[in-house]
């Protein structure tokens, strides 16, 4: 695990407040990832884990305060910070299901190539239609296709939703793999285990705000009490 505290953000949210119709229900969440770093965002559903991701990538215009995308504030729209070396695995899988998993790849923004290369079990599913795969295959899709520009900031939301947790931990490789080659890795999750295995550091949010952060070491050692304190549903609070 390299040392990253000197090291220049490359995504930073300051005071960020973010929500719909302009009603916050993220306040003035502050956060950063540097290069070469996974932080994990965990939180119950409902915490404002995904508002908090969209806002980062320009997919919702933020309330207050500012993001920083390698060190200059920036308003820019969503394909803008793409084209700066942004990538997304959104929430929603984002495969196209009626073409091919090739085709898939081809509008990616990156390689096809290089996608195979980080993801050969695609390989023998080339010609099959994305609609048709597995779970697993469609999300190892979604991540081939974003990692294949070699993005120097990812944000990834719920990466392992409903997955089996072998394919969950070779997503997770992939992105620990990503980020020893430099990438700052922004990872939502609703499950603590999996995601603390690869994370350098988290942040908890709950009810839009951070409650707690720290190293993945720090929360891995405290995982039952931080699991008691901040993990629960909203509700039950
Ligand atoms: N499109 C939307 N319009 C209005 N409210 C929304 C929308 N999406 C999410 N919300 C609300 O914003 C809050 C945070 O949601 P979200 O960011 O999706 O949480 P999480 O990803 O942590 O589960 C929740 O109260 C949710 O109901
Ligand atoms: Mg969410």
């Amino acid at each position: 695990m390299t040392t990253t505290t000197e090291v220049a953000p490359v995504l930073e949210a300051r005071s960020l407040s973010a929500g719909y119709r302009r009603v916050p229900c993220v306040r003035e969440v502050s956060l950063d990832v540097r290069p070469g770093e996974i932080v994990v965002v965990l939180g119950p559903n409902g915490a404002g884990k995904t508002t908090t991701l969209l806002t980062l990538s320009g997919a919702l215009p933020s309330l207050g305060g500012e993001v920083h995308l390698r060190g200059e504030p920036t308003d820019a729209a969503l394909h803008h910070r793409v084209r700066g070396g942004l990538g997304i695995i959104p929430e929603e899988r984002s495969v196209i299901s009626r073409l091919s998993v090739r085709d898939n790849l081809r509008i990616g923004p990156g390689p096809v190539e290089r996608a195979l290369d980080l993801f050969p079990e695609l390989r023998p599913l080339l010609r099959r239609r994305a609609g048709l795969l597995s779970g697993g295959e469609q999300q190892m899709l979604s991540t081939a296709r974003a990692l294949a520009a070699e993005p120097s900031v990812l944000l990834a939301d719920e990466l392992s939703l409903g997955l089996a947790p072998k394919i969950v931990t070779r997503l997770m490789q992939a992105l620990r793999s990503a980020a020893d080659r430099g990438a700052g890795v922004l990872l939502v999750e609703q499950h603590a285990r999996q995601a603390l295995a690869i994370a350098d550091r988290a942040y908890i949010l709950r009810r839009g705000s951070v409650v707690w952060s720290g190293s993945a070491d720090e929360a891995r050692a405290n995982l039952q009490e931080i699991e008691g304190a901040y993990l629960g549903h909203e509700a039950a609070a």
